[in-house]
């Protein structure tokens, strides 16, 4: 059995990573602190939660004394690297959900977050198995992607080298936004609704560069739904191409992925939400040459806490696919 902790276990994702970790059966949950909520029954602020847990408030030196094989921080970015700097991470490895490790090149982390990050004293690895699985089983530290990201690297990966530019128009569930946003507050300001936001300067454009390396174009929404996502991934071919064998790279490419799904059909939100998988689906090439690549996952589980307990299993030696569905 191995030992686990979360910090942030009361915000979206860390719920999400608390459940998960609740039913996984081969580590126990130790820690899952919360600043605001210590000592509160995680049923009083989430009605889905059956059962009597409560959110720790362990000092630093306390989260320390446990020894942990395993640290999820479930923060706010900058919050983040703050608290990494007081853990003792001789023997517990790291998962960050938040930005603060996700870039190779700390100057552009800090142009788009305002501020550079801590150094550590680990490498940290990319969090998406789909690319980078060995690294992760042999990481100490892992920087867990951005939901819109992750949708958008895994549908427009394997053709890039094809593409003159792939224009991603991506559509999220609110609980992206985490629990302090306004649609936490007041979820009434987007029924019915679809919202388009940060035109072109989303902070997950700069995250998605990093590994597609054609010209790109990112416009995320967010619609009337708890969780879940589609990036729609419009790549204007250089050359003519056959969708169909377009489609074969991708299910190669693909086919050892124990959570990314490729076929024809167009996939839909619904049909990841509550799961760990990205569905990528559509491959239609139109008369000017663009070809169309729909992918879906759910932003608490693929795009966040999901992806987070992959990566557990595998930085830990169990099987990838471990307390998921
Ligand atoms: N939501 C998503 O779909 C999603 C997807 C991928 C990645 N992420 C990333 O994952 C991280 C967490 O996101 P979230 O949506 O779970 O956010 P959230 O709902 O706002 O939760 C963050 C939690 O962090 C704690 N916190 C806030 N400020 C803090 C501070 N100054 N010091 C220590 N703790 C603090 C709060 O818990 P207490 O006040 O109780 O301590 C809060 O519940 C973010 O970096 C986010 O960008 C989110």
């Amino acid at each position: 059995m191995k030992s686990v902790g979360i910090i942030g276990a009361s915000g979206f994702t860390g719920h999400e990573l608390l459940k998960l970790l609740n039913a996984h059966e081969l580590v126990d949950l130790k820690v899952m602190n919360s600043r605001n909520y210590a000592g509160k029954k995680v049923s009083s602020l989430y009605n889905d939660f059956e059962g009597d847990d409560v959110y720790t408030g362990y000092s630093f030196d306390e989260v320390n004394a446990f020894n942990l094989d395993l640290i999820f921080l479930a923060l706010p970015h900058a919050k983040s690297m703050d608290t990494i700097k007081e853990l003792d991470t001789t023997k517990t490895k790291l998962i960050d959900l938040s930005a603060d490790y996700r870039f190779k090149d700390p100057e552009v982390y800090e142009k788009i977050y305002g501020r550079a990050s801590l150094a550590t004293e680990h490498t940290w690895v990319y969090g998406l198995p789909e690319l980078f699985k060995t690294e992760i089983q042999n990481a100490k530290a892992v920087a867990n992607p951005g939901c819109y990201a992750a949708a958008s690297i895994l549908a427009a990966y394997p053709i890039q080298d094809e593409a003159a530019h792939i224009v991603f128009d991506c559509k999220s569930g609110w609980s992206g936004a985490g629990r302090d946003s306004d649609y936490a507050k007041n979820p009434g300001l987007l029924k019915d609704n679809l919202i388009a936001y940060k035109l072109t300067k989303h902070r997950h454009k700069y995250e998605i560069e990093q590994f597609v390396k054609t010209p790109i174009s990112f416009t995320p929404h967010v619609f009337d739904t708890f969780e879940g996502m589609m990036c729609t991934a419009h790549v204007l071919l250089k050359n003519g191409a056959n969708s169909d064998e377009i489609m074969k790279r991708y299910q190669d490419f693909y086919k050892d992925s124990a959570f990314t799904r490729v076929s024809q059909a167009i996939p839909d939100v619904s049909q990841t939400q509550k799961t760990n998988y990205c569905d990528i689906g559509g491959f239609e090439i139109d008369e000017n040459n663009q070809l169309v690549i729909v992918s879906t996952l759910d932003n608490l589980w693929k795009g966040a806490a999901g992806q987070a307990v992959q990566n557990m299993n595998l930085m830990l030696g169990l099987p990838e696919t471990e307390g998921l569905i």
